[in-house]
């Protein structure tokens, strides 16, 4: 497995394996890995020829209080994990390289963006549409793979393939949990041992909410309430947003019909952590 930092290498790597007639299949990580970004590189693995997997804590998603500088980052420990998941080349720029002085081009989607994260992390997903089609560029994929946990990110990047008519699929791959229901995230590694328990109180109220959908209680509304309830008997918990919307739409709704996205973003000490899940009536 190669590593590679200077974008200029990265595009020739990439030239040189197409002329090949070889595909390509990029997983855009941050780093941190776990199960979650392993699960979408062995799926890459699956169905492309070359699997590059980029790890870049990206400064333009991260607000100025946010985790930025002390998000978690080891290139060695992933680097042997991503080795083993079958990745062939890893893309690991520098800030200065992918952001250089004078840097001035940004990506923006509107509508959907003015929602969920989006509310609580202005300029996130300007962050995260700019690096991710600089990542296109680069990398020039097929095939880009995405967790189901960012379900919306999901929902923005691919409006942005849509719309600007990038040459590029985007495979979503279901949300990876710990045993004990807790969606694998990177920030998970910040939480204390009494944090760790008081987390389960997400996934829990998501399974809760699906119950309450089978046992025919639809009402959109008593279903967030219900939710916001069960989190709040957790007390180191405190939520950011606890909605539903209709899928994949976003859009409010009274019932929960055909699909539902029952989104949460909830403070656990200091650690924000966010799941979803779909519920369908
Ligand atoms: O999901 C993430 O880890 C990041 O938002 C991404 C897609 C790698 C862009 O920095």
């Amino acid at each position: 497995m190669k590593i590679i930092s200077d974008i200029q290498e990265m595009q020739l790597f990439v030239r040189q394996a197409k002329e090949k007639g070889m595909s390509i299949g990029l997983v855009p990580t941050m780093g941190s890995l776990h199960e979650g970004h392993l699960t979408l590189m062995r799926q890459a693995k699956k169905s492309c020829d070359v699997v590059v997997t980029s790890i870049f804590v990206n400064p333009t998603q991260f607000g100025p209080t946010e985790d930025f500088a002390k998000y978690p980052r080891d290139l060695s420990g992933d680097s042997e994990q991503a080795a083993k998941a079958g990745v062939d080349v890893i893309f690991h720029p520098q800030p200065e390289e992918m952001y250089p002085a004078g840097y001035s081009s940004f990506i923006e989607i509107n509508g959907i963006t003015q929602k969920l994260c989006g509310l609580s992390r202005p300029g996130h997903f300007r962050g995260v549409a700019t690096v991710v089609t600089k990542l296109f560029n680069i990398v020039q994929p097929d095939k880009a793979f995405f967790g189901q946990k960012d379900a919306q990110q999901v929902l923005v990047l691919k409006r942005m393939v849509t719309d600007l008519n990038m040459n590029v699929t985007l495979e979503v791959v279901p949300i990876v949990r710990e045993k004990d229901g807790l969606a694998m995230s990177s920030r998970n590694a910040f939480l204390s041992p009494e944090e760790r328990k008081a987390a389960l109180v997400l996934s829990q109220s998501l399974q809760l909410a699906q119950k309450l959908v089978n046992q025919g209680q639809v009402d959109a509304q008593n279903i967030k309430e219900q939710v916001i309830l069960k989190i709040k008997q957790e007390k180191l918990a405190q939520i950011d947003y606890v909605e539903v919307y209709s899928y994949p739409q976003l859009e409010n709704l009274d019932v929960i019909g055909d699909k539902a996205l029952l989104a949460l973003a909830v403070r656990i000490g200091n650690t924000r952590l966010i799941d979803n899940t779909i519920l369908e009536g």
